[in-house]
């Protein structure tokens, strides 16, 4: 069984939900990655200070149930907002929030048994993972996901205005100068557009048997 799962691609592809089903059945820990960078531009919005001084002494925390904690208070739905999002693109850019990102990934992987989802875990994080998936969708249908998501939930939902919001953050995670959103050359491209969560989970238990 592979011990370190490493799982990138764009926004919206479905990582957290698959991930999440597979570290379930694995009885492995699931870290989301994006709720970091989300904490991090949470904080600069509520502080009103630049990244550079809120990341210096940032005490981030991720529990067994994906919850997760800025400075002790619960934030796991705070991040979640498209002002968060758009926040998280922009602080992903600077090179020392990454450093501290990824020293603290890493240290969370240590202990192996655990999946971990992103843009550059695969490529920086972790490119020692036994196991690499790099999973995409076309921007229609994962806009088209977010869309029913958000309906779902109640929130009033405009599907051009998604699309637009999906493209730009994809733009740039790609075209950062540090750590862009890439498949490593070892991943696996899993494409889930006309595949069912569950046909990707069960393709990503395979390999992970593998
Ligand atoms: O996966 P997400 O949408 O929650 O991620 C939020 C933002 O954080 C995303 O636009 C890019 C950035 N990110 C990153 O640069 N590297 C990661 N490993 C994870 C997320």
């Amino acid at each position: 069984m592979k011990k370190i799962i490493a799982v990138d691609g764009p926004a919206g592809a479905g990582k957290s939900t698959v991930s999440k089903i597979v570290a379930a059945r694995l009885g492995y820990t699931y870290i989301d990655t994006g709720a970091m960078y989300r904490a991090v531009a949470l904080k600069v919005l509520q502080s009103g200070k630049p990244a550079e001084d809120v990341i210096q002494d940032i005490d981030i925390k991720l529990d067994e149930a994906a919850q997760v904690f800025l400075e002790g208070v619960e934030v796991t739905k705070d991040i979640r907002t498209p002002e968060v999002s758009r926040g998280a693109s922009d602080v992903a850019k600077f090179g020392f929030v990454r450093q501290k990102l990824t020293e603290l990934q890493r240290a969370m992987a240590t202990q192996g048994k655990v999946i971990m989802d992103g843009r550059d875990i695969g490529t920086q994080v972790l490119p020692n993972a036994d196991l690499k998936i790099f999973l995409t969708a076309t921007v229609e249908e994962r806009a088209r996901r977010r869309f029913v998501e958000l309906k779902e939930k109640g929130f009033a939902a405009n599907f051009d205005q998604i699309k637009k919001e999906i493209t730009l953050r994809d733009k740039q995670d790609s075209e950062r100068e540090i750590a862009p959103l890439a498949q490593a050359q070892d991943a696996v491209l899993l494409d889930s557009t006309s595949l069912t969560i569950e046909q990707v989970v069960a393709e990503i238990l395979r390999l992970a048997q593998g």
